[in-house]
């Protein structure tokens, strides 16, 4: 059997990795194909030497773009891959440009497609990712998804019954494989930080590109920082967008994107974490953290169920809701997310190769 993996952007790294570390280990052919949709150090090449992933086989080096404009590049790159590989299956994670992109190529060759983190569903088609997990999900041939919902999310759907498996969370064997080593990194000390942190990420389009969005929130973080430490690693785009709105964030410790390792440990460390990130939601109901998701709605209702998830629509709400965050005594865990996911993906590769 062959493996073509297909990953990009920053969220899909903590997801390639135990997929092609345990292929490797059952002796499956394998390559990895990067598009470079992210290509900042602290956004791609940092997260593949943390996680242990090989030089990609090929670098398609898309770049930035409009959403079309990219989608197009990793078609037009990927293509003639695909066909020189004839791989058994494409594999591709999550829901960014390049995951759509390469599902449509695959798709068009007629080249099996597999997608780790199927069924997840905002119902928020203003949400780029959305739609390129309608599209991938559609297309795929295999469905692996990370939570109950998430299945019963693809038959409301009519997807086949057999094409869906329930696999777990992949991303969660990362993190489990990576804690004692973040947690050695004394990530908020080495920052300055110390004392009950909050930790904040924000990126997404309807956060940070609608000025008086963004300036509400961060008025709600500085107002929480009078209370307690903010560490805010921000996003290229957001950092971009603060500067050319010229808000400031006074009280906020504003650094640069943190790698995986730090990231998992400032998480970890966190007393709550605000965020607008899927990776982070996921992560903090793992860890037990309280989390403030500044959104209406969430692709992964499994961490406002079971998890420390709560949804924060307003961010005028936020600094009530953080200062009152209790981390759970024992924290319930969803189910199959376990460390063992990536486990569970190559058995359904295997069987269906
Ligand atoms: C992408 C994903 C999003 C994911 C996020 C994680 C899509 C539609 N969006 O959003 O789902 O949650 O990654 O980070 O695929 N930039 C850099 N350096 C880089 C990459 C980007 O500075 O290495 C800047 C560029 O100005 C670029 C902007 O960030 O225009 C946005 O990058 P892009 O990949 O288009 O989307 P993200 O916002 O990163």
């Amino acid at each position: 059997m062959k493996l073509l993996h297909v990953a990009g952007a920053r969220p899909n790294f903590p997801k390639l990795a135990p997929v092609h570390r345990v292929a490797a280990a059952r002796g499956i052919a394998q390559l990895i194909v990067h598009t470079g949709q992210h290509y900042d150090d602290a956004l791609s090449a940092s997260f593949l030497r943390e996680l242990e992933i090989p030089d990609p086989d090929v670098n398609l080096g898309v770049g930035s773009g409009t959403h079309a404009d990219q989608t197009a590049r990793v078609m037009t790159g990927l293509e003639p891959v695909i066909e020189a590989a004839a791989p058994d299956w494409v594999v591709v994670y999550g829901d960014v440009n390049s995951t759509l992109a390469a599902a449509v190529v695959a798709a068009k060759l007629g080249v099996k497609l597999a997608h780790v983190e199927a069924g997840l569903r905002s119902h928020d088609r203003t949400m780029p990712e959305e739609i390129n997990r309608l599209v991938t999900d559609r297309l795929a041939n295999l469905l692996l998804t990370p939570s109950r919902d998430a299945s019963d999310e693809l038959r409301r759907e009519g997807e086949p019954e057999g094409e869906i498996v329930f696999v777990g969370n992949v991303m969660i064997d990362s993190l489990l494989a990576a804690r004692d080593r973040a947690r050695r990194l004394d990530t908020l000390e080495r920052l300055g930080v110390t004392g009950e942190t909050v930790v904040v990420t924000l990126h997404r389009p309807s956060n940070v590109d609608d000025r008086t969005r963004l300036q509400r929130i961060a008025n709600a973080l500085s107002a929480i920082a009078r209370t307690r430490p903010v560490l805010f690693p921000a996003h290229p785009r957001t950092t971009a967008r603060l500067a050319s709105f010229g808000i400031t964030l006074p009280g906020v410790r504003l650094v640069e994107p943190l790698r995986y390792l730090e990231m998992v440990a400032a998480t970890h460390a966190a007393f709550a974490v605000v965020t607008d990130s899927g990776g982070v939601q996921e992560e903090s109901t793992a860890l037990g953290v309280p989390c403030f998701t500044v959104r209406a709605n969430t692709e992964r209702p499994v961490t406002v169920t079971e998890g420390t998830n709560i949804l924060v629509p307003d961010p005028d709400a936020l600094p009530g809701l953080v200062a009152s965050a209790v981390r759970p005594a024992a924290p319930r865990i969803p189910e199959g997310w376990d460390g063992r996911a990536a486990e569970r993906v190559v058995d359904a590769l295997q069987q269906r190769a």
